[in-house]
C-alpha cells in the first residue's frame, strides 16, 4: 500500500514565461483553483494523507500561504526545496528523509486528472507491492512525450522520451507509484545530455529487471499537461465547462477529505474564514448546507 507522495512543484516554467517570471507555475490559476490543486486532489483521491511538497528555492512562503503545514485538510503537508531543477527523480534524493523506508507515488506538479476511470485506478494501484507503475493515456501527438509500448500483462516493453516516429500513441503521464528501491536507483543515475536527471532513465531500470508495469486510463478519464500557454487554458477551459454544467467543483480539497471522512463540519468552517468571502467558500458552505 502507497501512503506517501510527492509533489513535484518547481522547475522554470520557461514555455509559460513571462507569466512564470514572478509566480511559479503551480501556483497560477487554473481556472478557479491554483494549479497545485489538481494534482494534490489527485494524490487525496488515491486515499494519500502524507504529502510532501518540492518547490523552487525562495518560493516556500508562497506556497505556504495557499497550502499551510496546519490545514484544514486531514492530511500532512511537508516541504522542501529544489535548489535548480535538475530533472524529476531528484524528487527522490531531495525526499529521501521524507520517504525513508517506504513506498511512494509522485505526480507532477503542472498534470491535470479527471474522470472517473482514474479514481478507479487509482484505488486498484495504490496497493503495489514491489516495482514501480506508471500511467499511460493516448494521446494524438505522442512525439511531444514519453512514450510506452505495452506486451502482456501491461508488462512496459519499451520506454522512448519524444520518439519522431512511433507505433505507440500512449504517452507517459506525470503520475508514477514506487516501491523503496527507487531511492537506490536515483542514486545511480547519472546527468543526460541537457545536464538533468532523467525519468525515463530510472524506469528503465525497473523495466530493464522486468519490474514496470503500466495501468491505462483510457476515454472514460482524461490527462491534460498545463506545460505550454495553449495547453493551460484549454485545461482551464475545461474546468470551467464541466464546472459550470454540473455545479460540482473539480478539485476541491476540502470536498475530497470530506468523504473520506478526514475531516469534519469545523474544518469546513475553518477553511470558509481562511479563503474568506469567495466562491470556492461558496461551494465549501453548500457542502454543509450553511
Ligand atoms: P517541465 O514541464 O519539464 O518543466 P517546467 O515546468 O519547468 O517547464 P518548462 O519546460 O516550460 O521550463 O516540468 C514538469 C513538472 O515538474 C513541472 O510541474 C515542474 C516540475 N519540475 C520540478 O519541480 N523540478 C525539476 O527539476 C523539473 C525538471 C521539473
Amino acid at each position: 500500500m502507497i501512503k506517501k507522495g510527492i509533489i513535484l512543484a518547481g522547475g522554470m516554467g520557461t514555455r509559460m514565461s513571462p507569466l512564470t517570471k514572478a509566480v511559479n507555475k503551480q501556483l497560477l490559476p487554473l481556472y478557479d483553483k491554483p494549479l497545485i490543486f489538481y494534482p494534490l486532489s489527485v494524490l487525496m483521491l488515491a486515499g494519500i494523507k502524507k504529502i510532501l511538497i518540492i518547490v523552487n528555492k525562495g518560493q516556500l512562503h508562497q506556497f505556504k500561504k495557499v497550502l499551510p503545514e496546519n490545514n484544514n485538510l486531514g492530511i500532512t503537508i511537508q516541504y522542501k526545496e529544489q535548489v535548480k531543477p535538475g530533472g524529476l527523480p531528484e524528487a527522490f534524493t531531495i525526499g529521501e528523509s521524507f520517504i525513508k523506508k517506504d513506498k511512494v507515488a509522485l505526480i507532477l506538479g503542472d498534470n491535470f486528472f479527471y474522470g472517473q476511470s482514474l479514481t478507479n485506478i487509482l484505488k486498484k494501484n495504490i496497493t503495489l507491492k514491489s516495482g514501480a507503475k506508471i500511467f499511460i493515456h493516448p494521446v494524438k501527438k505522442p512525439h511531444l512525450y514519453g512514450v510506452a509500448t505495452i506486451g502482456k500483462n501491461k508488462k512496459v516493453l519499451k520506454l522512448i522520451e519524444k520518439p519522431k516516429k512511433t507505433k505507440s500513441n500512449l504517452a507517459v503521464t506525470g503520475l508514477y507509484f514506487f516501491d523503496n528501491k527507487v531511492i537506490e536507483y536515483t542514486k545511480r543515475l547519472k546527468p543526460s545530455k541537457r545536464g538533468e536527471l532523467e525519468i525515463i532513465d530510472l524506469l528503465n531500470i525497473y523495466k530493464n529487471k522486468k519490474k514496470l508495469s503500466a495501468d491505462l486510463i483510457g476515454r472514460g478519464g482524461s490527462w491534460l499537461d498545463t506545460g505550454s500557454i495553449k495547453d493551460f487554458y484549454s485545461a482551464s477551459n475545461f474546468i470551467s465547462t464541466i464546472e459550470e454544467r454540473q455545479g460540482l467543483k473539480i478539485a476541491c480539497l476540502e470536498e475530497i477529505a470530506l468523504n473520506k471522512n478526514w475531516i469534519n463540519k469545523n474544518n469546513i468552517k475553518n477553511s470558509i474564514s481562511f479563503y474568506g468571502n469567495c466562491n470556492y467558500s461558496d461551494y465549501l458552505k453548500s457542502l454543509i448546507n450553511v
